[in-house]
C-alpha cells in the first residue's frame, strides 16, 4: 500500500474504536436470547471461560498479526506466508453473509424505535405484536431496506468520521441506560427466579451445543475470525500495550452483553414465564417493550431512548461490516466506490429478503431444518468462523510459530498470559474447535443427538 496508514492516537482511542466495532446487536440482541435458550447460568459460565481463554488468544493473535504486518486480513496472511492468503479470504466471506441478516434485525430495531416514537408502546407490549410484525410479507422488508439504505449512503459518502464522533457520545449513554434498565428489571415481581436461572449454572442444561453456541457468540460478539481485528491491529501504534488493550476490549464487550442478559432474562420470567426462554431471535423484542410498559408514562421515553441507542450501535456495526465488504471487493476487482456500494447494496437486498420472509410466508422453506436467517447465522457463527479460527491457530502455531506474535506483543510490555497463549493456540484451541465443530455439524445434520 503506497499511502501512509493512519493510526489511532493512543491506547484509549484504540480500545474504544475496537470496542465500538465489537459492541452491537451481538451484545444486546443475540447474547440474551442465546443465554436464555442454552441453559442460563451454564451458558454464561461457558461463555466467560471461553472469553478469557479462547477469546483472549484469538483477539491477541489477530491484533498482533495486523500490527506486525500493517495490512488487513488478506494481505496480512499473504505477507506472512504466501501459501496462506486463503485464510484471509475465508474470513472475508463472513461479513458478506452476516451483513444482510444483520440488517434485517436492524430493520426490526428501527421499527420498534418508530413504534415508541409514535406512542404505541402499549401495543408493542402485547403478546402477538412481534410475531405479527415479522410474519408480515411487506413491512419488515421496508424497514430492512431503510436500514441497509442508510448504511449504504454512509458508506458511499464516507461520513464514518461523523458517525464515529456521535457514537463516542452515544455509546456511553447506551452503557448507562443498559445498566439502569437491567437494575430496574430486577425490581419487577418474579424477577429473582430469572436472576437465579441466569447466574447459577445448572449442569443438567449442559451439552456440546452449549459450547458451540457460546463459541459462535464469542466470535460474533468480538468480531473475531473475519479479519476485522487484523485491520484494527494494522492501525495500532507500536507503543500501545497490546495485551492490556485486548483485556479491556473484552471486558467492555462482555460487560455489556452481561447487562443485556440481566435486562432481558429476569424480565422474561416476570412477564412471560420460563416457557418463553426458547423464543430465539425475537426474545428481546417481545420482552423489553413489556418492561418499558410497566414503567408507565416514563416507559415511552426510556424505551424510545433505548431503541434509538441500540439502532445506533447496530448502524455503526453495519457500516463497518459494509465498509469491509466494499473495500475487499474494490481491492480485488478495482471497481469504483459508487459501483461497489451499489452492487453490495443489491446483493444485501437479495440475500436479506429471504431472511425476512423466512419468518412468515416462506417459513416452509428450510435448510437443514432452519429458516434462512437462522441458517445464515449458523453457517457463519457455527461453521465458517470456527474453521477460520482453527486455521488461524494452526497457522500461527505451526507455520508462523507463536513466538513471532509473542515478540510483537512484548514490544510494548510484559505478556503475562504468554504461556497460556502459546499452549492455547497450538493445542487446546485447535483440538476443542475440531471436536465441537464435528459434534455440532453432525448434530445439525441429524446424524447424532447430543
Ligand atoms: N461484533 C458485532 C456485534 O456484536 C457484530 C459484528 C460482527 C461486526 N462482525 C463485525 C461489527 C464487523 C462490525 C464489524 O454486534
Amino acid at each position: 500500500m503506497s499511502e501512509k496508514r493512519g493510526s489511532f492516537t493512543g491506547k484509549l482511542g484504540f480500545v474504544l474504536a475496537a470496542a465500538g466495532s465489537a459492541v452491537g446487536l451481538g451484545n444486546i440482541w443475540r447474547f440474551p436470547y442465546l443465554a436464555a435458550q442454552y441453559g442460563g447460568g451454564i451458558f454464561l459460565l461457558v461463555y466467560l471461560i471461553l472469553a478469557v481463554t479462547l477469546g483472549f488468544t484469538l483477539m491477541t493473535a489477530e491484533i498482533a498479526i495486523g500490527r506486525k504486518t500493517g495490512l488487513s486480513a488478506i494481505g496480512a496472511f499473504k505477507k506472512l506466508d504466501k501459501r496462506f492468503g486463503f485464510i484471509g479470504w475465508l474470513g472475508s466471506l463472513v461479513p458478506m453473509i452476516i451483513l444482510p441478516y444483520y440488517s434485517v434485525i436492524g430493520g426490526w430495531v428501527t421499527k420498534y424505535l418508530f413504534t415508541f416514537l409514535k406512542g404505541d408502546m402499549p401495543a408493542a407490549a402485547t403478546d402477538g405484536f412481534f410475531g405479527a410484525f415479522i410474519a408480515d410479507p411487506v413491512q419488515p422488508i421496508g424497514w430492512f431496506a431503510l436500514f441497509i439504505g442508510v448504511t449504504a449512503v454512509v458508506v458511499l459518502f464516507g461520513v464514518e468520521k461523523g458517525v464515529e464522533k456521535v457514537s463516542k457520545l452515544m455509546m456511553p449513554i447506551l452503557v448507562v441506560l443498559t445498566v439502569a434498565v437491567a437494575v430496574y428489571s430486577l425490581t419487577v415481581d418474579g424477577a429473582m427466579e430469572g436472576l437465579k436461572y441466569y447466574l447459577i449454572p445448572n449442569f443438567d442444561n449442559f451439552s456440546v451445543t452449549t459450547i458451540l453456541a457460546a463459541m459462535g457468540q464469542l466470535f460474533y460478539s468480538m468480531s473475531l475470525s473475519m479479519g476485522i481485528m487484523i485491520t484494527y491491529g494494522s492501525y495500532m501504534k507500536k507503543d500501545v500495550n497490546l495485551a492490556s488493550s485486548v483485556s479491556q476490549i473484552e471486558l467492555f464487550d462482555t460487560g455489556i452483553a452481561f447487562f443485556a442478559g440481566l435486562m432481558v432474562i429476569p424480565a422474561v420470567f416476570s412477564f412471560s414465564g420460563p416457557e418463553s426462554l426458547g423464543k430465539g431471535p425475537g426474545l428481546m423484542f417481545e420482552t423489553l417493550p413489556k418492561v418499558f410498559n410497566s414503567m408507565g408514562f416514563a416507559g415511552h421515553f426510556v424505551g424510545g431512548a433505548f431503541f434509538l441507542l441500540v439502532l445506533f450501535a447496530a448502524l455503526t456495526s453495519s457500516i463497518s461490516l459494509m465498509e469491509t465488504v466494499v473495500s475487499i471487493l474494490r481491492d480485488k476487482l478495482g471497481w469504483s466506490r459508487r459501483f461497489t456500494c451499489l452492487i453490495v447494496l443489491i446483493g444485501c437486498l437479495v440475500l436479506g429478503v429471504p431472511s425476512s420472509l423466512g419468518n412468515g410466508i416462506w417459513s416452509g422453506f428450510t435448510i437443514i431444518g432452519m429458516d434462512f436467517l437462522t441458517f445464515c447465522d449458523f453457517i457463519t457463527n457455527s461453521v465458517l468462523m470456527p474453521i477460520t479460527a482453527l486455521l488461524t491457530c494452526l497457522f500461527v502455531g505451526f507455520v508462523l510459530k507463536p513466538k513471532t506474535l509473542v515478540d510483537e506483543v512484548e514490544i510494548t510490555g510484559p505478556f503475562k498470559r504468554r504461556q497460556m497463549f502459546i499452549t492455547m493456540i497450538k493445542w487446546i484451541a485447535p483440538i476443542c474447535i475440531v471436536l465441537i465443530l464435528g459434534f455440532s455439524v453432525l448434530e445439525a445434520l441429524g446424524v447424532i443427538t447430543v
